[in-house]
């Protein structure tokens, strides 16, 4: 059995990854790739369970390590009982966030440093790493607008943390691709989600011709 490929979609709050998670296991379904779109934190019961403790508190409550690991430890179910069991299986995985989101909010915006994380990674999934990250970045200024426009209830404490914070979780993501050029793909988000697909597929066409 081959094993499946492992795609993270990772940008900042409101860059459209969901949408475009869902428009790629679309497209790879039709060329008959089985495919499993997940998200993060949540993607089993123990993860979403997970979820509803970071974000249903009202506010913020977590300090930096707790959140940290709670992410970890979320990640660490999802990996274990759905990412690699579907890997395995010759499923394709797409998930909105991964590791990195953590390595951005945690490590790089909230100080904790990348080594913590990548330890807390390791020990939690064994260092798992996507085939391909799909960085979506949209501008710094839209990037920093989005939270505050979202700001109907709908956004989560993290989300509302200040513009400065997610400018540098917007800075730390784009490090990280341009560290490993072979690992990510940085997208444009600009433009209709039809336009953003399409860019997103041309960044997956080398998986496919694996
Ligand atoms: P998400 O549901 O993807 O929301 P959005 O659509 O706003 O991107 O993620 C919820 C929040 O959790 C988002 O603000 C990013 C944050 N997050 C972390 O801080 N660390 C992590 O490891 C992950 C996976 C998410």
């Amino acid at each position: 059995m081959t094993r499946g490929c492992f795609i993270a979609l990772e940008g900042g709050d409101g860059t459209g990854k969901s949408t475009q998670a869902r428009l790629l296991a679309e497209a790879l379904r039709q060329k008959g790739i089985e495919v499993v779109v997940t998200r993060e934190p949540g993607g089993t019961p123990g993860a979403e369970a997970i979820r509803e403790l970071l974000f249903d508190p009202p506010g913020e409550i977590w300090g930096a390590e707790a959140e940290a690991l709670l992410f970890a430890a979320a990640r660490s179910d999802h990996v274990a009982n759905r990412i690699l069991p579907a890997l395995e299986g010759g499923e394709w995985v797409v998930t909105d966030r991964f590791v990195d989101s953590s390595r951005a909010y945690q490590g790089a915006a909230r100080w904790l440093g990348d080594a913590v994380i990548k330890q807390l990674h390791e020990i939690g999934s064994g260092g798992l790493r996507p085939d391909l990250v799909i960085l979506i970045e949209l501008d710094e200024n839209t990037i920093a607008q989005r939270p505050a426009e979202r700001d109907d209830g709908s956004s989560d404490a993290i989300g509302r943390r200040d513009d400065e914070y997610h400018r540098e979780v917007a800075r730390a993501f784009r490090s990280y691709a341009e560290a490993d050029p072979e690992g990510y793909a940085i997208i444009d988000g600009t433009g209709t989600s039809q336009e953003v697909h399409q860019r997103v597929i041309g960044a997956v066409k080398p998986l496919l011709e694996r």
